[in-house]
């Protein structure tokens, strides 16, 4: 009997080969069936009720789920129609932010061991971005705007082959009109069809059982060269800093065989209750029996007392405020109660200490006393805006925590600590080759590029220096300490308003105005890059009278043609001339005096790219060589080709 069931069985795998055909159904998950034919890895759990579950609200988890056997996609070597519908819900953990998204996937394997987290959906990784090997096909959902991946909104339906910037996109909406919130925790049907004759791709969605007539995002593509003869399919998704529960709770997919059948949304399981931890423990504390409840509240008036007198509060507003709030205990001991010995300097603001979380992941703490006169609540909010910044250039700020009138940031720990640590101290292990200069540079550049200009809103560094350059584990150079003066500022009385920088990086206007402009930042990026090339500070006391100012001392030696005489000894000579003599002639024209006259953010890069030639002349500094009217060294004839990229991006500047 046993044997004649698995002969049915292989000649029924056998023929859908044969046809290319396969319906899969679920209406729920319960039961054996989901059991053995879904294949769950990471966060992905089924519920009791039947409901499948990608994530939970853990931070930074990734869930697969996939049908287990793979599907035979093509017919002599064409991808064939296949159609698909299934129901979701996304729960966040705070009802108006997101924690990533999941997409509907077709992958080579079932376990996408190369998925990372957060805005990769546990879809790719870094590394392999883009690559033509991934044979990676997805319908993302997603309820996070990466800049990084040109995300249009944070609420978003794209299609993404081999890559997470999709390669089409489209707002999250009913029939095309009516906004739809992804992530309101409401179940949401999807249909993604794709007719192989006319290699047209759609996607619908409805809060209904009743598939709509017109598509919200139709693409045409032929998935031949992505698709492999067999592949699996599934779902896919992950949580980041802010996490959200993603829920499947019924799906069903068609292969050569007609539109996948719609499902019925009253058929299918409820959402799994979900209980905040606080509010658990709370509901079991009041159902304890009255002896233990007087032993409690007798630990608890201690515990309470305890925790007023740490002042860790939770307000109903902190709730909502996106990075990770973490509790000041588990800092104290990350950090061994901020000993002195895991302290790893003084940056701007506060010393910063590192820590160990229980999960061994490390972490960078700093502690800046906070003015109790501010609007927290107002600090916050900018802390949020700031944990929102994400760019490959920039230290990753995961969390804060607050502590009477401490306030702890947590950021990703760099192991390579600080530029300025590189670039001054003479232990030759430390030495940086150019190559590795040169992109530092660049990185640099690329993340402020990113504060300037694409992010929702011009952000201003104001503190762009080489200690605030910070390495990561393969030399790649990461900004610090961005957002946070501003921050500083608000709290402060405008009329003592203390100008926010480090001399020597101090753009000439700012000392005059105190309104620092992107071009402020401009100009301390030029002396960070002169800084790179040399080798020294940009005041440097203990040189020579001539050479005490950096750029005035490299404009002279640019002046005389010997130029290459202020490249840093510690090179040994070794390095590529051309790249030195882009970065020391872009470091004089950032230091020009004149703001209109630097380049902007964008230009720098694509200097820095080779992408656009450097001018021939370059201003000289402030009062040096020629005098300041800006012209007597050949007007700013060398901003004349870019003339349009710099009209529009100065109105920062207001001067
Ligand atoms: C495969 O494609 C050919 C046309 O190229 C068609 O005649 C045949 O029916 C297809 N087979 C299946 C199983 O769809
Ligand atoms: C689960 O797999 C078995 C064996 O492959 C198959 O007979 C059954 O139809 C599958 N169920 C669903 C819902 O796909
Ligand atoms: C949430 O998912 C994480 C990671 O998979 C798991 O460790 C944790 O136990 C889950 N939490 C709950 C409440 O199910
Ligand atoms: C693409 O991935 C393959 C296999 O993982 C790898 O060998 C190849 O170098 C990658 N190509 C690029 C351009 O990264
Ligand atoms: C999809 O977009 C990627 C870049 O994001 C591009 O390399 C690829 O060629 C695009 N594919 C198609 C089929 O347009």
């Amino acid at each position: 009997m046993a044997k004649t069931l698995l002969l049915l069985f292989f000649l029924s795998a056998l023929t859908s080969r044969i046809t290319h055909q396969q319906e899969i159904f679920f209406e729920g998950f319960n039961g054996g069936e989901a059991a053995v034919n879904m294949s769950l890895n990471g966060g992905a759990v089924i519920y009791q009720s039947g409901t499948l579950g990608l994530t939970n609200d853990t931070q930074k988890v990734v869930g697969h789920a996939f049908y287990s056997t793979p599907i035979q996609f093509k017919n002599k070597s064409k991808v064939v129609s296949f159609s698909t519908a299934f129901a979701f819900a996304i729960v966040p953990q705070y009802p108006t932010l997101g924690g990533h998204g999941f997409a509907f996937t077709i992958a080579p394997s079932k376990d996408l061991p190369n998925g990372y987290p957060s805005q990769y959906l546990g879809l790719l990784g870094p590394k392999n971005l883009g690559n033509f090997s991934n044979h990676l096909f997805a319908v993302e959902f997603d309820t996070v705007q990466d800049f990084e991946f040109g995300d249009i909104s944070d609420n978003h339906v794209g299609v993404n082959l081999n890559n997470m910037a999709s390669n089409k996109s489209v707002k999250a909406t009913v029939l095309g009109q009516e906004e739809l919130n992804l992530k309101s925790g409401k179940v949401i049907q999807a249909w993604v069809d794709y007719d192989s004759s006319k290699n047209q791709l759609e996607v619908r969605l409805s809060q209904t059982s009743t598939k709509p007539n017109s598509p919200i995002l139709s693409y045409e593509v032929d998935l031949s060269p992505i698709l492999k003869d067999s592949m699996y399919v599934g779902f896919s998704s992950s949580t980041g800093m802010l996490a959200s529960s993603h829920y499947i709770l019924g799906w069903s997919f068609n292969i050569n065989n007609g539109d996948a059948k719609t499902l019925s949304l009253k058929n299918l399981p409820p959402l799994p209750s979900r209980d905040k931890p606080h509010r658990r423990s709370l509901i079991l504390g009041l159902s304890l029996s009255a002896s233990i409840l007087l032993l409690c509240s007798i630990a608890l008036s201690f515990y309470l007392t305890k925790k007023l007198k740490n002042a860790e509060v939770i307000e109903p507003w902190e709730l909502e405020v996106g990075p990770h709030r973490f509790p000041y205990k588990e800092l104290k001991k990350a950090t061994r109660n901020f000993h002195h010995k895991n302290m790893l300097g003084f940056g701007g603001f506060g010393a910063v200490f590192k820590g160990t979380l229980a999960n061994n992941t490390e972490i960078a703490v700093k502690r800046v006393s906070h003015d109790s006169k501010q609007g927290f609540q107002e600090f916050v909010s900018e802390i949020e805006t700031i944990g929102r910044l994400r760019h490959r250039n920039l230290v990753q700020l995961q969390g804060w925590c607050r502590n009477h009138i401490d306030l702890l940031l947590v950021y990703d720990f760099m192991p390579n600590g600080s530029l300025d640590k590189h670039l001054f101290e003479d232990s030759p292990r430390k030495t940086l080759t150019w190559e590795q200069r040169f992109k530092i540079v660049k990185g640099v550049a690329c993340g402020l590029l990113y504060l300037h200009e694409e992010w929702e809103q011009t952000v201003i560094h104001r503190d762009i220096k080489a200690g605030n350059v910070l390495l990561d584990a393969d030399m790649n150079a990461r900004l610090g300490d961005f957002g946070l003066a501003k921050l500083y500022e608000r709290g402060s009385n405008p009329s003592t308003t203390r100008v926010v920088g480090t001399l020597g990086y101090l753009a000439p206007e700012l000392t005059r105005t105190g309104r620092p402009s992107t071009s402020s930042d401009v100009y301390a990026f030029g002396a960070l890059l002169l800084e790179v090339v040399c080798g020294r500070r940009p005041v440097e006391a203990k040189a020579l009278p001539e050479e005490l100012v950096l750029v005035e001392w490299v404009w002279d030696r640019w002046r005389l043609g010997a130029v290459l005489e202020v490249v840093d000894p510690k090179l040994g000579g070794v390095y590529d001339e051309l790249e030195v003599v882009v970065v020391i002639k872009l470091g004089l024209l950032c230091s020009c005096e004149v703001p209109e006259m630097r380049p902007t953010m964008r230009q720098v890069v694509r200097f820095l790219e080779g992408e656009i030639p450097l001018p021939e002349g370059i201003p000289p500094p402030d009062g040096f060589g020629g005098g300041k009217s800006g012209h007597s060294y050949g007007g700013n004839t060398w901003l004349s080709p870019l003339d349009d990229d710099v009209e529009g991006t100065r109105d920062e500047d207001g001067s």
